[in-house]
């Protein structure tokens, strides 16, 4: 069996669809047949310098949607970066490893750090691939699933495990590949097509957030932007917005884009819109409701998340004093 790490940030009250498409159904799919890890990444989310009560909130809610979704802690492990300190160690020694120029050229940091300006920007956003790293490589992870936009990301996390092997002897890390699985790897936005879909996008119209009010939910589907052909085919470079909502139907149906396609034969923009609503809206429905009876019950989620830490940990532990100990630090007696 192959071991799956992946992550989310509790940057948000809600995960946003793309997400759930890109990422987190892959989780559950893959949780079967492998050793599957799942973070809610703490760490990773102070670096837009968050309300403290507003991160803790928000990290309970996204643990919560990660069970909603299927995430079954019986068949995986779930728990919270910040609750395994051997994360923040790890990014250290990985630290030490990465260039600063290698570092420099993450294409995320380069738009992020362009918009708020050096003194904006802070040492944990340049150095935020690197604990991206760590928290894969310190689970000798083989399969890392996510959306496209973390494939440079796994490119640094690839070339530092193999520049430890190579520096440090074969055996110090395992390679991680990535898992991105090509339909639904970027789900773009509903008013910006050809943008990927994002929380932090300029209009909140061309979002959907899994936690939104399904009549708002429907609203967006129904006013989002298309072209002015009448024929509904699937054709992502001419016609990015009507591939975009055909993408999302057929992952949150489970039918092929070419059998939805020929449904639609003759018919409009608008009845495809209208019925892509009440598909995102039937999904969206119950599992607001199993969301919130997680929230209902702080104290059992929590106790899900402590007993995720200890599984988490009792893995990080030695692979982390394994690398301590190639890197040559003195181990204590
Ligand atoms: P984050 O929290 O921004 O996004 C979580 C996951 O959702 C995917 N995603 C999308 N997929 C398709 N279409 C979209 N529009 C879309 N938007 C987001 C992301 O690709 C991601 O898989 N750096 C990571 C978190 C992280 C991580 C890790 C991931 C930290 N450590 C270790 C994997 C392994 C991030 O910011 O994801």
């Amino acid at each position: 069996r192959s071991r799956i790490f992946s992550g989310m940030q509790p940057t948000s009250d809600s995960l946003q669809l793309g997400n759930y498409l890109g990422a987190l159904t892959q989780w559950v799919a893959l949780q079967d047949e492998h050793d599957a890890i799942y973070c809610v990444v703490d760490l990773h989310a102070l670096t837009v310098n968050p309300d403290p009560a507003v991160l803790r909130d928000r990290t309970r809610r996204t643990a919560a949607q990660f069970l909603a979704a299927g995430v079954d802690p019986a068949r995986s492990i779930l728990f919270v970066q910040s609750h395994v300190p051997e994360h923040a160690e790890l990014a250290w020694l990985l630290s030490c490893q990465t260039g600063f120029g290698e570092a420099g050229r993450m294409t995320q940091f380069k738009d992020k750090s362009s918009k708020q300006g050096s003194e904006g920007t802070t040492v944990g956003l340049f150095t935020y691939p690197v604990l991206m790293a760590a928290d894969i490589l310190l689970y000798d992870t083989n399969l890392v699933p996510v959306g496209e936009d973390q494939r440079q990301h796994l490119e640094l996390s690839r070339d530092l495990a193999q520049r430890l092997n190579q520096r440090f002897g074969p055996g110090t890390a395992v390679v991680p590949d990535p898992h991105i699985v090509k339909a639904t790897a970027k789900i773009y936005d509903l008013q910006d097509p050809t943008s990927k879909m994002s929380k932090s996008a300029e209009s909140p119209n061309g979002l959907i957030e899994l936690l939104d009010d399904p009549k708002v939910v429907a609203k967006r589907i129904r006013s989002a932007v298309t072209d002015a052909e009448r024929e509904i085919r699937f054709d992502p470079a001419a016609k990015p917005g009507i591939s975009n909502l055909l993408t999302i139907y057929s992952a949150l149906t489970g039918r092929p884009v070419d059998a939805i396609v020929a449904d639609y034969d003759g018919k409009g923009y608008g009845d495809l819109k209208k019925d892509l609503a009440e598909v995102v809206v039937g999904f969206l429905a119950p599992f607001q409701e199993r969301v919130h009876g997680y929230l209902a019950d702080p104290a059992s989620l929590d106790e899900v998340l402590a007993d995720g830490a200890d599984r988490a940990q009792a893995l990080a532990a030695p692979t982390l004093e394994r690398l301590y100990d190639r890197f040559g630090l003195l181990r204590r007696r």
